[in-house]
């Protein structure tokens, strides 16, 4: 007991649920140094879709951006989210693509990765564990945090003795839909603190508006860590706001020992930046809004969010419902997978199509039959098996660690990049996002070649016009055309 360490989650978590990951670098940097002094225990500033968004949107190289990140915030630890063998990505890479990234992230300046996995599967954690340590990385395995017959107490508890024994520094309880109720989170971190030794760091989002009292119930349970994000940015579908529980806990034995005004001179340089977002349309208000349907039907808000632009394009909005009742049967006949990227958007386009061809189980998605075929890893709970023979037949279900299937191919990406690459960080970039990275690479030597040709120029006549105007058409000629294509809303 004593001391509450902080994670502020304002530069990745916070605008990627609030406000489609659209905070650029530019931004966020005015608040650094700021945030620097502020004695977080971390600052989770890179990861999940925020790659994806700088080279989709953004047209900003996310090593860049951590590289930028790490100069002006030389105190504090910088920290990622990592999908297990995912990467970043959406589908399982080679060892040797893992082993690479992990390098080059930490290189770069990362100090703690956290890694998850969306069906808990170890074995898909065991290799981004290994690099992690291997190059000096702080390692934090986390539980993806579910309700199911198959998801109580005991199943977190061994789940996590077995990520201390593969080399956890910390354990992080990553509940991406904010279904840890206060009381079970009080339960399950009595339970954790009394049987396993490395820190335990919470995760929760504030979607159902129960997310303060769990981050209350859980320091009075002995948690070492929680997520927060400063107000601007907070509460809602984002975690709840830093200034709340730092109040709350002055002057107690859980004191923060964080500076209450400091945090709200940095509050008052994010503000405009929310304004911003919520100008540009990212940002909508109706986030902020308590969402009790994910209480009853344990479905998180951004999967609700992504059913009802399903739902929308296929004009049968009046299926809603019906649809939410589908999703925890589909869940049921899948073996209970917790509902996180991907197979939170796997569960819900299958029980869309459930609902909508008016025949449970007539037509299956890719993702399911891969599912369903074990790709993903190991399903948690039991599989309906006359579901899974509707879906691949007679073929056979892979039961080994999904990557031994998977023979190297960092040399693969190197050479499709060709030229293109100017450091071994493009190649990793093009691994995970191939069109959209290529995209940003062509463009980015073309802008190249665009100043040479102007400096070439303004030597014979000093005079010639230098427009600072088109890197920013350009960023916004992305933004549009990809507009519909989004990752955002995703539970993270
Ligand atoms: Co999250």
């Amino acid at each position: 007991m004593g001391k509450l360490y902080i994670t502020d989650t304002i530069l990745r978590d916070a605008h990627q649920s609030q406000a489609a990951t659209r905070m650029r670098t530019e931004e966020m940097l005015p608040a650094c140094e700021l945030l620097d002094s502020m004695g977080y225990w971390s600052l989770e500033c890179w990861g999940g879709a925020t790659f994806d968004s700088c080279l989709r949107f953004l047209n900003e190289d996310p090593w860049e951006r951590l590289r930028t990140l790490k100069k002006h915030l030389p105190h504090t630890r910088l920290q990622m989210l990592f999908r297990g063998q995912n990467i970043l990505g959406y589908k399982h890479y080679a060892d040797d693509v893992v082993e690479q990234f992990c390098r080059k992230a930490i290189e770069n300046g990362i100090d703690v990765i956290r890694i998850f996995d969306a069906l808990n599967d170890v074995r898909n954690l065991e290799a981004a564990i290994k690099f992690t340590k291997k190059y000096g990385g702080h390692c934090e395995p986390a539980i993806s945090y579910t309700i199911s017959p198959v998801h109580n107490e005991d199943y977190f508890v061994k789940l996590s003795k077995e990520l201390v024994q593969m080399g956890a520094d910390s354990i992080c309880i990553k509940d991406m839909a904010n279904l840890l109720l206060p009381m079970q989170a009080y339960d399950l971190i009595k339970r954790l603190k009394a049987e396993i030794d490395v820190p335990i760091h919470l995760h929760t989002h504030n979607t159902t508006g129960t997310g303060d009292m769990t981050l209350l119930m859980a320091t009075l349970a002995g948690v070492d860590i929680v997520d927060t994000a400063l107000s601007p940015l907070g509460n809602g579908t984002s975690q709840p706001a830093t200034e709340s529980l730092v109040a709350t806990l002055r002057g107690t034995e859980y004191d923060t020992g964080i500076d209450l005004e400091k945090l709200s001179e940095a509050a008052k340089l994010f503000r405009p930046v929310a304004a911003r977002l919520k100008k540009d349309g990212f940002l909508d208000p109706k986030v902020l809004s308590v969402d009790t349907n994910t209480l009853i039907y344990q479905v998180p808000g951004g999967m609700l969010s992504n059913l009802i632009s399903q739902l929308k394009q296929a004009n049968a909005e009046d299926k809603y419902y019906d649809v939410l009742e589908e999703v925890p049967r589909v869940r049921k006949d899948f073996g209970y997978p917790p509902l996180v990227t991907p197979t939170s958007q796997i569960v819900g386009s299958q029980a869309v199509l459930n609902v909508l061809s008016g025949e449970r189980y007539k037509m299956f998605t890719k993702e399911s039959k891969g599912l369903l075929r074990g790709e993903y890893g190991r399903l948690p709970g039991e599989v309906n098996e006359e579901v899974r023979k509707k879906a691949i037949g007679d073929e056979p279900v892979i039961t080994c660690r999904p990557a031994d299937l998977l023979k190297p191919e960092l040399d693969t990406y190197r050479k499709e990049l060709g030229d293109l690459a100017e450091k071994e960080e493009d190649v990793l970039s093009y691994a995970l996002f191939p069109q959209v990275a290529k995209k940003f690479f062509e463009q980015r030597r073309a802008e190249e070649n665009a100043e040479k040709t102007v400096s070439v120029a303004s030597e014979a006549a000093p005079a010639a016009p230098v427009s600072n105007e088109s890197p920013k058409a350009a960023s916004n000629e992305v933004r549009t055309i990809y507009v519909e294509d989004l990752t955002e809303g995703m539970p993270l």
